[in-house]
């Protein structure tokens, strides 16, 4: 090597050592942010027209009669479990894989989340244990489509039509995802989704709760705004009239802010959708040899929203593998430590380490990998790269 060549190799050498490949970077374009500057050069900042217009559009990507923004996916689950008139004495069968806010909101509404173990293949509920964890005071299942691979929704409609169950899908993983021609809501009696700031359409905070029962829609549009009977919208554009409040809601409606951000992200979906997927692909592939890892299956009547690209490896070494990956410049996550060993949940339930033990083997040993479409080729074969010296 001479000398110029070997400064370049010392250089390239330098910057991949200080290279960071971050876990999400968004893809808000120019279109997205110009909607937004309309926004703010126009009058209404709050709920209005641009909801409304993100709503529609909404519910027409997802197939549902109705969709309703509000300010993230936790509200979105809190107001279907209020809508259902589910609170004290009540039980709620849940997945301990997943984002604590699945739990957290059986909680607010004073019911008692009931945790059903896993799928080893798949990180899902089990729909084949739910029949076994229900009881005379089971009111609904709130199944998880983690990462973005629908959940077995046949078997679970079934099992809540033979109990008399309410079925609300979180579904904050899954926009784009279809399992055996269905979609998320399609089956269940509200899906619930999320647009913070690391999900596949995000607006930094947001949510929308969809539902084809247009009384349930109408009693969305004024539970997410305290219960009142005519929001700001309608009181400035028709004549002015009195409101009253004639339920309790909650606060979490949806600014013309946050839809501006997203009104072109859904058109924008499947073809980002398609660049998951390419990315999906090309770490299958490459993943496939490294006999220290393992991949989630993804089911072949499934269409995977490609969220998050989670790997397997020893549970011993995963902190250790955490560290030396993020050392080398390649950003992680760990999705999820399963809900019932949150000290909350154990403090509060008596929880201990073996009542969930697929949840707890996939909770121990799991990894996520940066998966976003803005990653080039170079980049994903570094994260391989890294991947391939630190896992043996
Ligand atoms: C599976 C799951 N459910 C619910 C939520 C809550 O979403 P939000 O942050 O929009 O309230 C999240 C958030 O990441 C999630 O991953």
């Amino acid at each position: 090597m001479d000398e110029a060549s070997s400064y370049i190799h010392k250089e390239q050498h330098c910057r991949n050592a200080l290279k960071k490949i971050e876990f999400y970077r968004h893809n808000i374009s120019s279109e997205d942010k110009e909607e937004l500057l309309k926004v703010l050069d126009s009058i209404f900042l709050t709920t209005g027209d641009i909801t409304k217009l993100f709503e529609e559009k909404f519910a027409q990507y997802i197939n549902s009669n109705f969709a309703v923004g509000v300010m993230s996916c936790t509200h979105a689950l809190e107001l279907a479990l209020r809508y259902f008139d589910i609170g004290p004495g009540d039980e709620v069968i849940t997945t301990p894989m997943s984002f604590v806010a699945t739990a957290n909101v059986i909680e607010y509404v004073g019911a008692k989340p009931v945790f059903v173990d896993v799928e080893k293949t798949t990180g899902n509920i089990n729909a084949n244990l739910i029949e076994e964890a229900i009881t005379s005071k089971t009111k609904a299942i709130i199944p998880v489509h983690l990462y973005g691979q629908i959940c077995d929704m046949i078997n679970i409609r079934k099992i809540a039509d033979r109990h008399g169950l309410k079925v609300i899908e979180d579904s904050a993983h899954c926009v784009e995802g279809v399992r055996d021609d269905i979609r998320p809501g399609n089956l269940g009696d509200a899906a619930c989704f999320s647009f913070y700031a690391t999900k596949n359409l995000t607006c930094g905070e947001g949510g929308a709760i969809t539902c084809n029962d247009v009384k349930m829609y109408k009693w969305l549009l004024q539970a997410r705004q305290h219960g009142i009977t005519s929001d700001a919208a309608s009181r400035y554009t028709k004549k002015y009239v009195s409101y009253d409040v004639n339920f309790l809601g909650i606060k979490c409606n949806m600014s013309n802010i946050q839809a501006a951000l997203m009104l072109h992200q859904i058109d924008r979906l499947d073809s980002l959708h398609n660049k998951r997927a390419e990315i999906v692909n090309l770490y299958d592939k490459a993943l496939n040899d490294f006999s220290n890892l393992t991949i989630l299956k993804v089911l072949s009547n499934v269409k995977h929203a490609y969220h998050l690209y989670t790997i397997l490896v020893n549970a011993s070494k995963r902190q250790s593998l955490l560290h030396a990956l993020q050392e080398d410049g390649v950003g992680v996550a760990v999705n999820y430590t399963p809900i019932h060993l949150m000290t909350y949940y154990k403090n509060k339930y008596g929880y201990s380490i073996g009542d969930f033990p697929e949840a707890e083997c996939i909770g121990a040993s799991t990894i996520s990998l940066p998966l976003y479409p803005k990653l080039n080729r170079e980049e994903i074969d570094f994260v391989i790269d890294k991947l391939s010296k630190v896992v043996f």
